[in-house]
């Protein structure tokens, strides 16, 4: 089994101080800093573009794991890429061709991440799948942190594993949305390697990052 990794949202942390709230999850345990990107027309939120990202890049060496909730997100991946992102994460309803969108993150040499909403079949991305480094299941609807887990979602994560290793695929199985210390074992034996969370790794244990981020990793 690959080493469970945790991608603090910062869309939890202190909008004042994000500079500081980064070199806190590094000096956490944190294995890549999960950036929620939204415009208010994908999903019904409005977070941080390229300026901001590009602004935190000199506080942290983590991977910056940028999920991009916005359409149509073909021609921004390319800001985004400058401004510092090591892993871009694209919705397929949010791209006219999936496909495309793929090979422009890689020609960038960046990682490149699908995810799929609660709703969203993995048939979708099934042709796709050796060319993704990353699937980003949500287990809520996308758009604000703090929302209620979404059990259902665990079978695309037990399906997703087992066509990786039938087809001996490297791809990470990542799951984003109320992930807390009552899910994220029922999480990792669905087969995802690596867990978002904003609210439990900020706010819980009166936000003691580290135990938080301990006890998500189940060590
Ligand atoms: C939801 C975002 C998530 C979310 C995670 O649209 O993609 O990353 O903020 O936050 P929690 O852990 O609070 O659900
Ligand atoms: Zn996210």
């Amino acid at each position: 089994m690959k080493k469970i990794q945790i991608s603090p949202s910062i869309l939890s942390a202190d909008f004042s101080q994000l500079g500081n709230e980064i070199k806190k999850l590094e000096k956490a345990g944190a294995d890549m800093i999960h950036v929620d990107v939204m415009d208010g027309h994908f999903v019904p939120n409005l977070t941080m573009g390229p300026p901001i990202i590009k602004a935190l890049r000199q506080y942290t060496k983590l991977p910056f794991d940028v999920h991009l909730m916005i359409s149509p997100v073909h021609k921004y991946i390319k800001d985004y890429a400058e401004a510092g992102a090591d892993i871009i994460t694209i919705h397929p309803e949010a791209t006219k061709n999936l496909k495309d969108s793929i090979l422009h993150i890689k020609k960038l040499n960046k990682k490149v991440g699908v995810s799929l909403n609660p709703e969203t079949k993995v048939d979708l991305i099934v042709e796709l799948l050796d060319s993704i480094d990353l699937v980003l299941i949500m287990s809520v609807n996308p758009g604000f942190g703090g929302q209620k887990f979404m059990p259902e979602v665990l079978d695309k994560i037990k399906e997703l594993k087992k066509m990786k290793n039938e087809k001996n695929l490297k791809f990470d199985i990542e799951i984003d949305g109320g992930i807390n210390f009552d899910n994220n074992k029922l999480a990792i034996e669905a087969g995802a390697n690596i867990l978002v969370s904003g609210t439990t790794v900020f706010k819980n244990n009166n936000g003691n990052i580290k135990k938080n981020i301990d006890l998500l990793k189940l060590s």
